[in-house]
């Protein structure tokens, strides 16, 4: 008997996998590999952080916990948006949950019914639309031109009945490229005239650089009757494998959500969300040093690609990435990728995952030693002409 559900024939594996695989195995082989294709921090969790969670731990703080999280975290989260102008109810407007993609997975199975159309302003992260698709619902890309800014016109082209969310993320995971406040006003306008729900994934919104400040959706619509904002811990503090994230949207919405992790995580870990509390309300001083190192290697990244001829790459506004175009070249993201990592230990991210039109471009994270990022646009630099 045959146990596979129809469901996983639309949860493919991660688009990255078999380059992750590969790599290992040419690491074991004692070959040198430039990790290029991680999306989390290469820093440690900040030393504040974890000492709040063992003695959460210590102290035997290790039930269940309410499934929309402690209130010490609830309070942290609703004084750290407080502290920036912008006012919620943390006890009703918060659900803290395990890492931001479960708060993304729950707001999704809350507001999409099968069949819906689910709008993704691309390039995209693949989750969104692997999410998407088990829940039988469609993703429909929406281009966006270069750095991450909006064709307004394509974007109203894409809009019909039968769509019930758009999802946006700022920074953008694979672009490193930010929405202006106009986009955002934009698409809050628009929301509110075709009664659909933004899903504004803001999960790098603090590592951003050149002194840009990034609005919030809940600036833009803080009655959130058409927003749900996804965020959480793993980049901005470092903290990916503690698993911890959290959604901030209306009452009702929240109360869904909580039901639905009511009857499946029940919670995040306990001492997670003691040290969550802690990552808000602690010394910061360590997330500036962090954003202020990313900054210099964005610098760096950015600077070496664009003087390889043939290569185009923007200079992003934040998180960690960026997405250059070696349309140049001829070939598939996917076969550039394998013969980047074959012949010159070069591990990145195949444009192609997010999103079809992008299969000329391909992923580099810079959560990676400068050294490492020096080396290996060096030895990009000499091998690129070898394809040409
Ligand atoms: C855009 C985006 N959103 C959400 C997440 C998930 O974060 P978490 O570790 O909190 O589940 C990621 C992780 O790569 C991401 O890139």
């Amino acid at each position: 008997m045959d146990w596979t559900s129809h469901t996983m024939e639309r949860i493919p594996e991660s688009g990255t996998l078999k380059m992750f695989d590969l790599a290992k195995r040419l690491e074991n082989e004692g070959k040198k590999i430039y990790h290029f294709e991680v999306g989390q921090p290469d820093f440690p969790t900040p030393e504040n952080v974890v000492n709040a969670g063992i003695e959460a731990l210590k102290k035997g703080l290790t039930r269940y916990t309410p499934a929309r999280g402690i209130p010490p975290l609830l309070d942290a989260i609703e004084g750290s948006y407080k502290s920036r102008g912008i006012d919620f109810d943390g006890t009703k407007n918060v659900i803290v949950t395990p890492g931001a993609k479960m708060a993304l997975f729950a707001g999704f199975l809350a507001t999409i019914d099968a069949g819906d159309d689910v709008l993704l302003l691309a390039p995209a992260w693949p989750t969104y639309r692997v999410m998407i698709r088990a829940l039988n619902a469609k993703p429909v890309d929406v281009h966006t031109n270069g750095n991450y800014a909006i064709d307004e016109e394509a974007l109203k082209n894409k809009i019909s009945r039968t769509v019930s969310a758009l999802v946006i993320n700022t920074p953008n995971n694979p672009t490193g490229g930010v929405l202006s406040n106009d986009n955002m006003k934009l698409i809050h306008d628009l929301a509110e005239d075709h009664d659909f729900v933004v899903f504004s994934d803001e999960i790098y919104e603090s590592l951003v650089y050149d002194g840009f400040k990034q609005t919030s959706m809940l600036e833009i619509d803080p009655t959130m009757e058409h927003t749900l904002v996804i965020s959480g811990f793993s980049k901005s503090h470092a903290m990916t494998g503690w698993r911890l994230g959290y959604a901030i949207g209306n009452d009702e919405t929240i109360s869904n959500m909580a039901r639905i992790q009511q009857n499946t995580t029940s919670c995040a870990a306990s001492f997670t969300q003691y040290a969550g509390a802690k990552a808000l309300t602690g010394d910061q001083s360590s997330i500036e040093r962090m954003v202020e190192e990313y900054q210099k290697r964005r610098d760096v990244i950015t600077r070496l690609f664009n003087e390889i001829e043939g290569i185009a790459c923007l200079n992003p506004k934040g998180a960690f990435y960026v997405f250059p175009n070696f349309v140049e070249y001829g070939l598939s993201s996917a076969t550039l990728a394998e013969l980047f990592l074959k012949k010159i230990g070069i591990c990145s991210s195949p444009g192609g995952v997010f999103g079809e039109k992008y299969d000329s471009y391909l992923r580099f994270s810079y959560s990676t030693s400068l050294e490492d990022i020096e080396e290996g646009m060096s030895l990009l630099a000499k091998f690129l002409p070898t394809i040409r």
